[in-house]
């Protein structure tokens, strides 16, 4: 294999095996080993109609001891389970989910870049609706799979300050919608938004509140957080998706002596920032260097020398550290597979 690992974009890059289940009759098969690339699927399949489709998005990092290390993943199960509900899908088992996450990391260890490349092995369990449905209902039958693939950073700029633009023609999630679960159709509904920004320069979009576009909801495939006067500051909000990677830095905050808050934080507060971020598991830390105020061409300027603050980068550096075994794992984070 000749992989340029420090070379990565964040894409589809084909690995060797892939692990199915399928839920029919009320009940989960056993785990199947596939070195296809596709899915047997009926042309009435709910998740190509209704769109009963639910993902999950982790890493497996190599560590300087040539160990693995999956983070956090029971978090992804309970959310994966939580979207699945959202969207009337069956329920995974947390033993059903570790194994296949455990057999599809196995078979396909030789993907895992190297310690110290900066790239790390993305991990994407989808649930889907497979049984043939016209009428608006889900379906009887589910596939679960875990299929994974090597990656770089999701933003070009790596850990760089990145542009990104306030939008308010578009919303990504209803109030009371399905924002706050990882299911296709919130992605769907961000595209033409992103498309747009990526013309106009930008790395991604600010999404508002949509009932009342007062608030900073979601950034992009991220969460948003602001840092000043000694705190982490947040969204609270129905409609974003619960962030792992935000609830890490939350804890990393306080371990570095910030006070957090999740809380409304209204546009207008971005002026008050002095460092800014966008946080998940692709986009690890982003530094937001800049937001534009597409409706009235405000512009907030959180970073003027092109380098990540010394706040967000104290940060990254724990949560990468703990990520690959380089800093104590103290609250049992990473599990080696
Ligand atoms: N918000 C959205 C819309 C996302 O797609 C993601 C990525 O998973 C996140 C936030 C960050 O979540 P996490 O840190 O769990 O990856
Ligand atoms: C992730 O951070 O895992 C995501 O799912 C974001 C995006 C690639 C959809």
């Amino acid at each position: 294999m000749n992989i340029e690992w420090t070379k990565l974009p964040f894409g589809y890059f084909k690995t060797d095996y892939n692990v199915r289940c399928f839920y029919r009759n009320g009940k989960w098969g056993e785990i199947e080993v596939s070195s296809s690339e596709y899915l047997p699927l009926h042309m009435a399949a709910t998740v190509l109609h209704y769109g009963q489709a639910a993902f999950e998005g982790m890493k497996v990092f190599m560590g300087k001891d040539g160990q693995a290390r999956a983070f956090r993943w029971d978090e992804n199960w309970k959310r994966i389970n939580n979207s699945a509900d959202g969207i009337l899908m069956p329920e995974i088992p947390k033993e059903l989910f570790h194994d296949a996450l455990k057999q599809v990391v196995d078979l396909n260890r030789q993907y895992i870049p190297p310690y110290g490349t900066g790239a790390s092995l993305y991990v994407r369990p989808l649930l889907i609706g497979m049984g043939a449905q016209v009428g608006v209902k889900p379906a009887n039958e589910y596939c679960f799979l875990i299929f994974v693939t090597p990656v770089g950073p999701y933003f070009k700029e790596g850990f760089k300050p990145v542009r990104v633009q306030i939008v308010r023609d578009f919303d990504r999630a209803a109030p009371l919608g399905t924002g706050c679960y990882k299911v296709g159709g919130n992605y769907a509904a961000s595209l033409r938004a992103s498309e747009r920004a990526h013309e106009e320069g930008f790395s991604t979009v600010i999404f508002l509140d949509a009932k009342e576009k007062k608030y900073i909801d979601e950034a992009g495939p991220a969460n948003f957080f602001g840092i000043k006067d000694n705190k982490y500051i947040t969204p609270d909000s129905h409609s974003i998706l619960p962030s792992i990677t935000n609830m890490s830095l939350r804890q990393i905050a306080e371990d570095l002596g910030l006070k957090v808050e999740r809380r409304h934080v209204p546009v207008e507060e971005l002026g008050t920032f002095v460092e800014a971020g966008a946080c998940g598991t692709a986009a690890v830390i982003s530094p937001i260097g800049e937001i534009l105020d597409r409706d009235n061409d405000t512009h907030y300027i959180l970073c003027k020398d092109g380098k990540a603050g010394p706040i967000c980068t104290k940060m990254y550096n724990r949560l990468v550290d703990i990520q690959h075994g380089d800093y104590p794992d103290k609250y049992g984070w990473t599990e080696i597979l």
